[in-house]
């Protein structure tokens, strides 16, 4: 049986799907040393304590009660696990959850995931999705299920987010860990996008979107050219020894007043050598071990820093419209719904989907190159935009999850595109929209510059 015309997926499908989801879950919570269970690695975000409650809590809350109108397994659990926070400061992250709230013990809390599991993988087999869907519009083509399964996986990479900023000793190191630090010769190139019409979104009713992705939404683009790969490290070390950091005319008034206010002086990924402003000194923040920082690699910065880095070369970052072009149009009008072309998203067309713990060279999988040959746009690292995160015209907030979106369209988040090496596969597809606050230094996110076409 499927859910609905629309999402041709089995109920097998589904029930594995979740399962590969909470392993993967519960392997990352069991790399960290229960010492650090109740702490926060990034001081905006909740301890770590609270997402191994909130992943099944969440699924109860969409899938259960939402979606099926069916009760919850705990309601204090539920209740205590609801919500993330995104603050603009660290002084407003206490209200929410502060240093008094009284967290379960893991024991309890691996407990309830266990009891949620059963519900939910029931729920998942048997559950009659089309009579739930007359009586709760959150169920409508099936939307809670994917809402579960999609914010699982969406939350894997906001956790290796902040496992990186916790201290070595307290993660266990794979004993196979290994890096692609190679890269292939290549020559600074852009590419010369011509002009044409991009669709951003998708349409109504054609398969799972979160709210943010509809209605379907037309945009006619200038002709512009783009740097087909990446900015590197390596092209990201010559910013700083320009003193890019100290230029006031390379930003813009709200990332200035962060780079003052927090004194960022590089990248939050690069580790300065111990009292030494020497460039061959930076090392790269791995997720196990500090290793010399990779040349060849994209350059992960916030999207403050992103912009003064294009600002100095005298360009601009793309807009959510550009990145369409560059990625799904092609030099015959057509549209693609990758940047490879139709095949659905495999290793070799970028590193996503948990391949690696860390990028790899900025070109180094060319099967996934666009048909301008622009590389890497989806895969190694989200891509920044210029573009203010907000709502395409016809926008309705989601039944299963209605505070998703609706809380962020307030100018001060922007639009990433593309994928991460810690982006689930299922959640890449054209219209997919990520956001962050300009200045969040910590999201797994490259870029790459733009000019407007003579
Ligand atoms: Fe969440």
């Amino acid at each position: 049986m499927t859910v609905s015309a629309a999402s041709p997926v089995s109920r097998e499908g589904l029930a594995g799907w979740y399962r590969r989801n909470r392993e993967r879950s519960r392997a990352l919570f069991d790399l960290i040393d229960p010492e650090v269970y109740f702490t926060r690695p990034i001081a905006l975000r909740n301890p770590i304590v609270f997402y191994e409650g909130h992943l099944p809590a969440f699924s109860v809350i969409s899938l259960l009660k939402r979606g099926l109108g069916a009760p919850g397994v705990d309601e204090r659990l539920e209740s205590l696990f609801a919500r993330g926070i995104d603050p603009d400061s660290e002084e407003a992250a206490v209200p929410r959850s502060g240093a008094g709230t009284q967290w379960p013990a893991r024991a309890d809390i691996l407990a309830f995931g266990r009891a949620v599991d059963e519900r939910i993988v029931g729920a998942l087999h048997q559950a009659d999705f089309d009579l739930a869907g007359r009586h709760h519009p959150a169920m409508a083509g099936g939307e809670a299920i994917f809402t579960a399964l999609e914010h699982e996986a969406m939350h894997q990479e906001t956790l290796l987010y902040m496992w990186r900023r916790l201290p070595y000793a307290h993660k266990r190191k794979p004993a196979d860990l290994s890096y692609e630090l190679n890269a292939a010769a290549r020559r600074p190139s852009r590419a010369r996008i011509t002009a044409g019409r991009a669709v951003l979104g998708a349409r109504r009713g054609s398969a799972f979107g979160w709210d943010n992705e509809f209605d379907e939404l037309a945009v006619d683009v200038a002709a512009f050219d783009i740097d087909e790969h990446s900015v590197t490290n390596g092209d990201f070390l010559e910013f700083l020894a320009a003193g890019g950091y100290d230029r006031r005319e390379l930003w813009d008034d709200a990332g200035w007043e962060w780079r003052q206010r927090e004194n960022v002086r590089h990248p939050a990924f690069w580790i300065p050598a111990e009292g030494e402003a020497d460039p061959a000194g930076w090392s790269w923040r791995g997720m196990f071990e500090q290793i010399p920082l990779p040349l060849a690699w994209p350059v992960y910065v916030s999207q403050a820093e992103a912009s003064a880095f294009a600002r100095w070369k005298g360009r601009r970052l793309p807009t959510e419209a550009e990145y369409h072009r560059a990625a799904f149009g092609a030099p015959s009008g057509a549209a693609r719904p990758f940047p490879w072309g139709d095949a659905p998203p495999e290793p070799r067309h970028g590193n996503f989907d948990f391949q690696s713990w860390e990028p790899v060279p900025a070109g180094a999988r060319p099967a996934g190159a666009s048909a301008w040959g622009v590389h890497d746009l989806c895969g190694n690292g989200w891509e920044w935009t210029s573009s203010e995160f907000a709502p395409f015209p016809g926008f309705a907030a989601m039944p299963s999850y209605p505070e998703y979106s609706a809380e962020f369209f307030d100018g001060r988040h922007v639009v990433l595109k593309g994928a991460s090496p810690a982006t689930a596969r299922e959640l890449i597809r054209a219209s997919f929209r990520n956001w962050f606050r300009t200045n969040y230094p910590f999201v797994y996110a490259k870029f790459r510059t733009v000019s407007t076409a003579d």
